[in-house]
């Protein structure tokens, strides 16, 4: 078989070992040659292909990004861009394309598959908002870092008796900001499944402040919004859903330092969260996903996405998953506020 391969959207850590496993895999035990697109469905619209061997994957285990390059674009039939996907299938002779990607780029495969060619995705991002599965690649990575920096976050604020405010990511689940506040003991979360009150987190602190300790951690998720009439917020988002200004950490960190006179200061942790090392539960979920991606594909399964359901990787229908954000749950989001 002639399989196809791209990562799309956002990039994180881990989705080289999918990469590598779908390479090892594929070309190992079934003999199957992989052509790589570079940047995303850019890349197959472009037929901009890098046909891909061991040579090609050497060493990339413990390596950030993705190394087929990636691109926050998606195929369209109003464009042309979608025909130009089906030419370039046509003209690599593909039996199928596996597509690493978020909901965006799984949306993209979606539609794909609806149009005739055989599809198998595997979920990655760090936001872990894809409807379907326990755990998306860069999640873990991406609460590790935000979490060793609410640690660091921790001990300046105690010694300055000031607010950290911290924005991470996630802008339609607070998937990091719920773990990491968890893990790093924060005192306030705010994450875009529960709209917060500023009044609230306001009298908390300084309830705080007067009776406990001197210093706070506050996690706010990028999409974390205020109750109507809570507080004066407007955010603008890209073409693709992305934030492009409009800051909430910016501006929740200015009404704490307004309202209640503590010294307070902002870290934004942004793309750091993206960048670097996977840990060996996203490099070990990369090549569990990879392994399963090729399986499904040899078997000539189509139109699904491979998903973590506990222990066990399965199959699960693309057109379930794809445009639906996957909530933090309530139980969760209880221990958070439980633990502030
Ligand atoms: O991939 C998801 C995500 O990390 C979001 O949490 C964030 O809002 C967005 O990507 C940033 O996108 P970009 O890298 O295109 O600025």
């Amino acid at each position: 078989m002639r399989i196809g391969l791209l990562t799309g959207g956002g990039d994180c850590p881990g989705l080289n070992a999918a990469i590598r496993a779908v390479v090892k895999q594929g070309t190992g035990e079934y003999g199957h040659t992989i052509i790589g697109f570079r940047n995303g469905w850019r890349g197959v619209v472009d037929g901009d292909v890098h046909p891909l061997g061991r040579q090609d994957i050497r060493n990339v285990l413990p390596v950030g990004g993705t190394l087929l390059g990636t691109a926050r674009f998606h195929p369209r039939q109003e464009d042309g861009s979608m025909d130009a996907v089906l030419a370039t299938v046509e003209a690599e002779r593909l039996d199928a394309l596996i597509c690493i990607g978020g909901d965006g780029t799984l949306h993209a495969a979606s539609r794909v598959a609806e149009a005739g060619v055989k599809i198998v995705a595997i979920p990655k991002t760090i936001d872990n908002d894809v409807e379907g599965t326990d755990l998306s690649i860069g999640f873990h990575t991406a609460v590790n870092i935000a979490t060793e920096a609410l640690d660091r976050v921790h001990t300046t604020a105690e010694s300055h008796n000031r607010v950290m405010v911290v924005e991470v990511m996630g802008r339609h689940a607070g998937w990091i900001a719920v773990n990491a506040g968890i893990a790093g003991g924060a005192e306030v979360v705010l994450a875009p499944e529960e709209p917060f009150d500023i009044d609230q987190v306001v009298k908390f602190l300084r309830h705080r402040h007067r009776a406990h300790a001197n210093f706070s951690i506050v996690v706010v998720a990028e999409g974390a919004v205020p109750r109507e009439g809570s507080m004066e917020f407007t955010q603008q988002l890209g073409r693709f859903g992305e934030i492009v200004a409009g800051s909430v950490g910016e501006r929740v960190s200015a009404e704490i330092a307004e309202r209640t006179g503590f010294d307070t200061r902002l870290t934004v942790l942004g793309h750091v969260q993206r960048g670097g090392e996977p840990t060996p539960t996203d490099r070990i979920l990369g090549s569990r996903f990879g392994v399963a991606a090729v399986d499904a594909v040899s078997a000539g399964t189509s139109g699904v996405m491979t998903a973590l359901r506990g222990e066990r990787v399965e199959l699960v229908p693309l057109a379930e998953v794809a445009g639906r954000p996957k909530r933090v749950p309530e139980e969760l989001l209880r221990v958070a506020r439980v633990l502030a």
